[in-house]
């Protein structure tokens, strides 16, 4: 077992840290929450900016976060520390708070996921509703997403998350993802080549996949906080995940590959979501649009309904959803756990299970109303983690540029001239752009509160 005096562990094998960054990567961010932000931003006009940002934005970040990780090799705070010095380190107490954030309400959709396989194999959702009454999966969302049963399952799903992490990176992060990865590949593979064989697919796919660029054009402004904040969500960017995954590796590692790689895999994910989720709403004359953090719960569980094999379809989805966001909040929580360890000499299995109690607690007013999530997710997704990501990029690009790039270099081979190109990338484009989304993302952020959120309130 690690403790803070041992030594401190990494990868055993490259593959594990490929496979542990795709785990971390590839979740609820691609699977619940991607879906209805290209339903809410007009579909594939989204798409051209969300893969635009992906590739242009969040790899060149990811780069950022890898530098800091494998050059320090320790827990984001303490990368920071020694990267920066000064006030900087409070950058790293950014990260761990915004860890914590995180966590605590996508363990509640993490415990939604849990409810609706079960819901799948008794058929919970499913069947026709009263006349006038809403949709049988409509109501089944309702009664699973807030309440005292949503405490308890937000608190199953944590349970295992600590779990997991307790073991250390090797024999629980490291063995978990090798199964973990493969399977929602597997899966997602074949459920997409089904979803093919729908009546609606052919209309689903051109709505997801060609972009009226005039609505783009007409809706920038709130598609572009609203791509930045999924684009660095889905990577696991702007919290330090990347940071202390890297920190885990050793030098001969070539940064830019694996990076591409992970990236890869996380795009290819989420557009397999797509083509599995689109063509069972179109089939079932389910609109996109009309969503929001209930989409795959709701519209993608009426459309199972009525569907050729949709409860064998269900139970295999929402059970690789599960794999895929307890993967992902294994990373999440790694990155308070290994601060915790690294810095005060904790043993893990206490400090994994000290901290997993307080997200538990952060987390339980979200399972008041949906309403809350929206409320930590927009906050979350397009405020937190973008300063977060504009933060790290100053520091490593402006002020430790010589720094950054010898670690970049290391391990590329004769591909060293990558270096110079991602400097200057990440120096003036991604900076400005991710400086656009802040803002946009706070306004964004502040309208949320003057009018869902403030409706919420007054009905209290
Ligand atoms: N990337 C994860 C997902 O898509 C979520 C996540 C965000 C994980 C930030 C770590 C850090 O579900």
């Amino acid at each position: 077992m690690s403790t803070g005096e041992g030594v401190r562990e990494t990868w055993s094998t490259r593959i594990g840290f490929i496979l542990a960054a795709v785990g971390s990567a590839v979740g609820l961010g691609n699977i619940w929450r991607f879906p209805f932000q290209v339903g809410q931003e007009g579909g594939a006009a989204f798409m051209v900016m969300y893969l635009a940002f992906v590739v242009l934005i969040g790899f060149p970040a990811m780069m950022v976060e890898f530098v800091v990780g494998r050059k320090t090799g320790l827990n984001t705070v303490g990368a920071i520390r020694e990267f920066a010095g000064g006030a900087w380190k409070y950058l790293g107490g950014l990260f761990v708070f915004i860890g914590f954030v995180i966590l605590s309400y996508y363990s509640v959709v993490g415990g939604w996921v849990l409810r609706y396989i079960g819901g799948s194999v008794t058929g919970g959702y499913t069947g026709t509703a009263a006349e006038g009454a809403p949709p049988v999966a409509a109501q089944y969302f309702g009664t699973i997403s807030s309440g005292l049963d949503t405490l308890l399952f937000h608190g199953l799903f944590m349970v295992i998350v600590i779990a997991i992490v307790a073991m250390g990176v090797q024999r629980g992060i490291e063995l978990g993802v090798k199964v973990m990865v493969p399977a929602i590949i597997a899966i997602f593979a074949a459920l997409a080549v089904y979803a093919f064989t729908l009546g609606g697919a052919t209309e689903a796919y051109s709505y997801y996949l060609s972009p009226d660029l005039g609505y783009l054009l007409d809706n920038w402004q709130s598609i572009v906080p609203a791509a930045a904040g999924q684009g660095f969500f889905t990577l696991s960017l702007g919290m330090g995940v990347m940071i202390t995954y890297a920190s885990y590796l050793s030098e001969d590692e070539n940064l830019g590959v694996d990076g591409a790689t992970i990236v890869g895999f996380n795009t290819g994910i989420s557009i397999l979501t797509g083509l599995i989720v689109f063509p069972i709403l179109f089939t079932a004359g389910v609109d996109p649009e009309t969503s929001g953090a209930g989409a795959i719960f709701i519209s993608v569980a009426q459309a199972l309904g009525s569907i050729p094999f949709g409860e064998i379809v269900g139970v295999l989805f929402f059970a690789t959803v599960a794999i895929a966001a307890l993967s992902s909040a294994i990373s999440l929580i790694e990155v308070v756990v290994s601060y915790v360890i690294d810095e005060f000499g904790l043993d893990r299995v206490p400090a994994t299970a000290g901290i997993g109690t307080l997200i538990f607690l952060l987390g339980a007013p979200v399972t008041y109303d949906t309403v809350m999530v929206d409320l930590y997710d927009i906050f979350a997704a397009q405020v937190l983690l973008v300063l977060g990501g504009i933060l790290l990029v100053i520091l490593v690009a402006w002020l430790h540029a010589d720094e950054a790039i010898d670690e970049l270099k290391k391990g590329v081979g004769n591909l060293a001239w990558i270096g110079d190109l991602w400097l200057w990338m990440v120096r003036v484009p991604v900076l400005v752009v991710l400086l656009v989304s802040l803002y946009l993302g706070v306004d964004g952020f502040v309208e949320f509160l003057q009018g869902d959120f403030a409706e919420f309130l007054s009905s209290l």
